[in-house]
C-alpha cells in the first residue's frame, strides 16, 4: 500500500525518539512492501524558533492531507516562561482540534520482564492490561481563560454531544475486549461530571447493554489503579483527569517511557505520539526510551493504515527487544542500560529476525 505520514519530531528527546520509530518503520514498510511517504515538518518549540509559532500553517496542512500524524514531544524551559506569549503547548492542543481527534486512547500492559522495573509489587501488577480513552478537545483545556492581577479562572465546559462521542468511542473498544468500562468523573463536586455521568449512562443502557458500566470518583480511581489495576478494562474520562491519571497509570508498565497513544477521530487518520513529554532533563544524551514511539508506531499502523499484521509484528519486536535486554535507564534496573540508538536497533534486530 501507500500512505502519507506527516512527521513533527518537536523538541527536547522528540527527535531522538522519532529517529529510531523512523528506522524502524522504514525497515517494516520495505520488508512488507508497502511505500511510505514521510515528510517530516517543524512543530512546537522548534517551530517557534524558526516561524515565530507553535504550528505553522504547512505544517498543519500537510497533517490535514496525511493519512497519519506522528508525533514525538514538545516543550521545555526555554519556552516555558510564566508570562511567555506563544508556546509549544498551544500547537498541540491546535492540532488535535484542527484534526478533531476527540478520542485519547492509552493502552497500559506490563511486560513481564519488566515487572521489577516498576516501584510497585510484581504480584499487583501481573496480568494488567487496561486502556485509557481520554476525551482530548473538550473541558478545562479548551475553556475560556482569564488572567488579572488578582485572579485567574480556566473554564471547564461539556456538551452532551461530546459526552456521547466519548462514550461511545470507549465503548466500542470495550466490545472487541473485556466488556467492562470505568467511567471516571468528580459528580460529588463539579457539574460537568454530573452531566457527564448522566449521558455516559443514557449511552450504555441504549446502546451497549451487553457492555458492564461502572461510575467511580476520580480521586478513588487513582488509589484503585495502583491497588487493583488488574480489575480494569477500558476507563473513560475527560481531559484533565486523563491527562493526570495516564502519567499515574505508566508507572504500572514501569516507565514512563513506555506509553503509546493513538489520537482518534470520524475517519482513519490519527495523531500518534509518546505520552511522554520532551524531557529537557535528558534531551541531548541518547538515552530516551524509544519504545513509547514504537508502540505509538504500531497504533498507527494498526489504526490509520490498516496494516493489523505489520502493527502486531512491530508489537513484537519491540517485546523482544526489552526481553533480550535492551533497556534505556529508565527501566534496566541494576542491569546495563543502553542507549536510544542501541533500543533501536535491537527492534531492528528483531524485524530481521522474525519470531
Ligand atoms: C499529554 C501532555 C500534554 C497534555 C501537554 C504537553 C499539553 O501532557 O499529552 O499528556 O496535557 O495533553
Ligand atoms: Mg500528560
Amino acid at each position: 500500500m501507500r500512505a502519507r505520514i506527516a512527521v513533527l519530531p518537536g523538541d527536547g528527546i522528540g527527535p531522538e525518539v522519532v529517529a529510531e520509530a523512523l528506522r524502524c518503520l522504514r525497515a517494516l514498510a520495505g520488508s512488507f512492501g508497502h511505500t511510505l511517504e514521510l515528510e517530516e515538518l517543524p512543530f512546537g518549540g522548534a517551530a517557534i524558533d524558526a516561524c515565530g509559532e507553535p504550528l505553522p500553517a504547512g505544517t498543519l496542512e500537510a497533517c490535514l492531507a496525511a493519512d497519519a500524524v506522528l508525533l514525538g514531544a514538545i516543550g521545555g524551559p526555554r519556552w516555558s516562561h510564566p508570562s511567555a506569549k506563544v508556546r509549544p503547548e498551544q500547537g498541540l492542543l491546535g492540532l488535535r482540534k484542527a484534526l478533531g481527534v476527540y478520542a485519547n486512547l492509552r493502552p497500559v500492559r506490563v511486560h513481564p520482564a519488566l515487572l521489577e522495573a516498576s516501584t510497585i509489587k510484581p504480584d499487583v501488577l501481573t496480568g494488567v492490561d487496561l486502556v485509557f480513552v481520554r476525551e482530548l478537545t473538550g473541558g478545562i483545556y479548551f475553556g475560556a481563560k482569564t488572567r488579572e492581577a488578582a485572579s485567574a479562572s480556566d473554564l471547564c465546559v461539556y456538551s452532551v454531544p461530546e459526552i456521547e462521542r466519548i462514550t461511545r468511542a470507549a465503548a466500542r473498544l470495550a466490545r472487541g475486549r473485556r466488556r467492562r468500562l470505568t467511567s471516571i468523573d468528580k459528580s460529588n463536586v463539579l457539574e460537568t461530571s454530573r452531566l457527564w455521568r448522566e449521558v455516559c449512562e443514557r449511552v450504555m443502557r441504549a446502546e451497549f447493554p451487553d457492555v458492564t458500566l461502572e461510575h467511580m470518583l476520580v480521586d478513588a480511581a487513582a488509589m484503585h489503579l495502583i491497588r487493583r489495576p488488574r480489575d480494569f478494562d477500558v476507563l473513560v474520562t475527560e481531559n484533565m483527569f486523563g491527562d493526570i491519571l495516564t502519567d499515574e497509570a505508566s508507572m504500572l508498565a514501569g516507565s514512563l517511557g513506555l506509553l503509546p497513544s493513538a489520537s482518534l477521530g470520524e475517519g482513519a487518520r490519527g495523531l500518534y505520539e509518546p505520552i511522554h513529554g520532551s524531557a529537557p532533563d535528558i534531551a541531548g544524551r541518547g538515552i530516551a526510551n524509544p519504545y513509547g514511539t514504537l508502540l505509538s508506531v504500531a497504533m498507527l499502523l494498526r489504526h490509520s493504515l490498516a496494516l493489523p499484521r505489520e502493527a502486531q509484528v512491530l508489537e513484537s519486536a519491540v517485546s523482544r527487544a526489552i526481553e533480550g535486554g535492551a533497556r534505556t535507564p529508565d527501566i534496566a534496573g541494576p542491569g546495563r542500560a543502553c542507549t536510544t540508538r542501541e533500543a533501536g536497533e535491537a527492534v531492528l534486530e528483531a524485524l530481521a529476525a522474525p519470531a
